[in-house]
């Protein structure tokens, strides 16, 4: 008989009621399964590894040993504590669920009223050249209408845009000719912070281009927007405004869902809008000298723009009443998770 054969079984047995021992789990126990009585596992390597037809007595060590493992296994596995078993009655456990932002909400809320009408959802660039942010827009280098912007100037002709009216001229070099349909929505960035104002906030730009747009267009348009988006029994009103790329230009403002456009209620000033109408934002008939920077012909095409915040159209329509606009920024779950 062959006793370093029975010397290295002999270890083996020994190795392995050590590390049985020592095993504290399902987990464990199931490796040291693997480890030794799998196809590529020690127990096999040694009957590869001995010529067990000459040696039947050895074959029997072998064999005797590969039983006790089997054994010592399943008892190790069914006399586990109660606690390192898995208990497959246990409810699982759920991963937490993410959703989407309140403002991504809005977005696709937006969105969604632009496409029945026909619009094409555009993203033009947050980093961009004076040209198309502001001179391109009629705005000339020197002019105060840059003063109300308060922009970030990342270079001398590179500014982070404070409005997405730059997307104007992008969506005309793109489109080359009319029809041009598009709803536009980004970021935007002006230098303002406190409890109304974010540095970093949404606007949504439309611009229709086409032969004989005009002001009624953009009037059914709005009014069509403020009925899907704040409720069937809204008006739009009209007020004349300033932009240097519209002529003309409005403030566009919608009735109070309050007061329902009276600016009182039971006699008393309506707390929300206090005169009947909330402020939606910028609209206006696109300027010849900006279709002509665009590449048309402002004597065949006509247009008209607006450009509106969505943080602003959100507040406006969930009365929720934050303390602090910054809220919607912050990573706060027990703000955001109630959104969900
Ligand atoms: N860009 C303007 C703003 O940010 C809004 C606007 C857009 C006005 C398009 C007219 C036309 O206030």
């Amino acid at each position: 008989m062959d006793t370093s054969h029975t010397k290295t079984i002999i270890e083996l047995k020994k190795k392995f009621t050590e590390d049985v021992n020592s095993a504290k789990n399902i987990g464990a126990l199931m490796l040291l399964h693997t480890e030794y009585l799998g196809r590529q596992g020690k127990i096999n390597s040694l009957f590869k590894s001995i010529p067990i037809k000459e040696n039947p007595q050895i074959g029997k060590q072998i064999n005797d040993l590969k039983v006790f493992v089997t054994k010592e296994l399943q008892d190790k596995t069914h006399n586990l504590p109660e606690g390192d078993a898995i208990d497959v009655t246990i409810p699982g456990i759920t991963p937490p669920l993410g959703s989407l932002h309140l403002i991504t909400q809005a977005i696709e809320e937006i969105e969604n009223i632009f496409f029945k009408l026909g619009f094409v959802r555009r993203r033009y660039p947050e980093v961009d050249t004076d040209w198309y942010y502001a001179e391109g827009l009629n705005i000339s280098k020197d002019h105060p209408a840059r003063d109300d912007q308060e922009t970030f100037y990342l270079g001398e002709n590179v500014v982070l845009t404070a409005h997405t009216s730059n997307g104007q001229l992008h969506e005309m070099e793109l489109k080359k000719t009319p029809p041009i349909k598009m709803i536009n929505i980004g970021k935007t960035y002006r230098r303002q912070i406190d409890a109304t104002h974010n540095p970093m906030f949404h606007q949504f730009e439309g611009l229709v281009i086409d032969e004989g747009i005009n002001i009624t267009n953009l009037i059914g348009t709005t009014e069509y927007f403020a009925k899907a988006y704040f409720g069937q029994d809204r008006k739009i009103r009209l007020r004349p405004h300033h932009f240097q790329f519209t002529e003309p230009s409005f403030e566009i403002d919608i009735s109070c869902g309050l007061c329902h456009g009276k600016g009182v209620i039971d006699g008393v000033r309506c707390k929300l809008c206090k005169s009947g109408w909330l402020e939606l934002g910028g609209a206006g008939m696109v300027h010849p000298n900006v279709l002509k920077n665009g590449g048309l012909d402002s004597q065949i095409y006509t247009g008209f723009a607006f450009g509106w915040g969505v943080e602003r159209v959100l507040m406006m329509k969930s009365g929720l009443n934050l303390p602090d606009l910054r809220m919607l920024f912050s990573d706060d779950l027990r703000f955001l998770s109630q959104f969900s």
